[in-house]
């Protein structure tokens, strides 16, 4: 961006687009267009409406603050404050994981094992934003939701997406080690901490730097989660479980093993196994 005569929208555009390309982000156009519409407090589609308006200094200085911020690789999510989940706008920030897209199919996979059962108890363990649980308790009308997490600060957050939604869903302060709330619930889901510590290097810098570490690293969350859900499920409950690539098939053998039925693994939109479920 330049202070060099007027310059337009369309212009602020390119540059912060190329800016955030040559800093690495993975979608820079993108991430420009939701930064420059946030800092004009306009709908992204708008932009395109007002291309060759000239821009005032005011403007200029928002929007460039705010590309900053994106080339110091904030995720955009933290930048904007909010972010879509589902059907849901849900508040997000450092105190929680962003959730990501591939989490909407745990919950579409609930969903389905929900289907016609009424006034179904849910946990979600792990609940970080609170967005599985939200989403279900949005989706599944008459679904009594728990979301539980061992950070506080999560559970802050959760709390401000309770409140946001207006959903009724209970969240409490728990250590999924120290085993589950006993329910019986019809279903267990969770997104738990599964990457390996050794793996931090590898992460975005958007994730390693800017997630909550308690949110990322963790290597017997999901078995923990699943042995405690065999003594907390009612029969015929179902296990919801997000693995990391590469676990799905290792975390289904574990199921087999702990007497689930049903197994199944389902692939994310870039076709890799992702959720793996079964029925108690
Ligand atoms: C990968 S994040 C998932 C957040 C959210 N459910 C989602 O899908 O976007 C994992 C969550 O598990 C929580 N967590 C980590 N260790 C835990 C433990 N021992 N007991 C309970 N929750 C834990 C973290 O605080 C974090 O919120």
């Amino acid at each position: 961006m330049t202070d060099a005569g007027p310059i337009t929208l369309g212009e602020v555009l390119r540059r912060s687009a190329d800016h955030l390309a040559a800093k690495g982000c993975e979608s820079p156009r993108l991430d420009a267009e939701l930064l420059l519409a946030h800092a004009l407090e306009m709908k992204r589609i708008d932009l395109y409406l007002a291309f060759d308006r000239p821009m005032v200094s005011s403007e200029l200085d928002a929007a460039r603050a705010l590309v900053a911020r994106r080339a110091g690789r904030e995720p955009v999510q933290h930048i904007l404050g909010e972010w879509g989940f589902r059907r849901l706008t849900l508040r997000v920030d450092r105190r929680a994981l962003v959730p990501r897209p591939e989490t909407e199919i745990v919950v579409e996979r609930c969903l389905s094992l929900l289907a016609g059962r009424e006034r179904p108890c849910v946990l979600d363990v792990g609940t970080g934003t609170g967005a599985i649980a939200l989403a279900i308790a949005d989706e599944q009308p008459g679904a009594r939701v728990t979301g539980i997490d061992v950070s506080t600060d999560a559970l802050a957050l959760a709390r401000e997406n309770v409140e946001r939604t207006g959903l009724a869903v209970e969240l409490a302060e728990h250590d999924l080690f120290t085993g589950l709330p006993s329910g019986p619930w019809d279903l267990v889901v969770s997104n738990p901490p599964y990457v390996a510590a050794a793996e931090a290097d590898a992460l975005a810098p958007e994730v390693r730097d800017f997630d909550p570490h308690i949110a990322l690293f963790g290597e017997d969350t999901v078995a923990a989660v699943a042995r405690g859900a065999v003594s907390v499920l009612r029969g015929g409950g179902a296990l919801v479980l997000e693995v990391g690539d590469g676990q799905a098939v290792g975390v289904a053998a574990l199921l087999d093993e702990l007497g689930f039925r049903d197994v199944r693994i389902t692939r994310d939109l870039a076709g890799r196994e992702r959720v793996v479920e079964g029925v108690r």
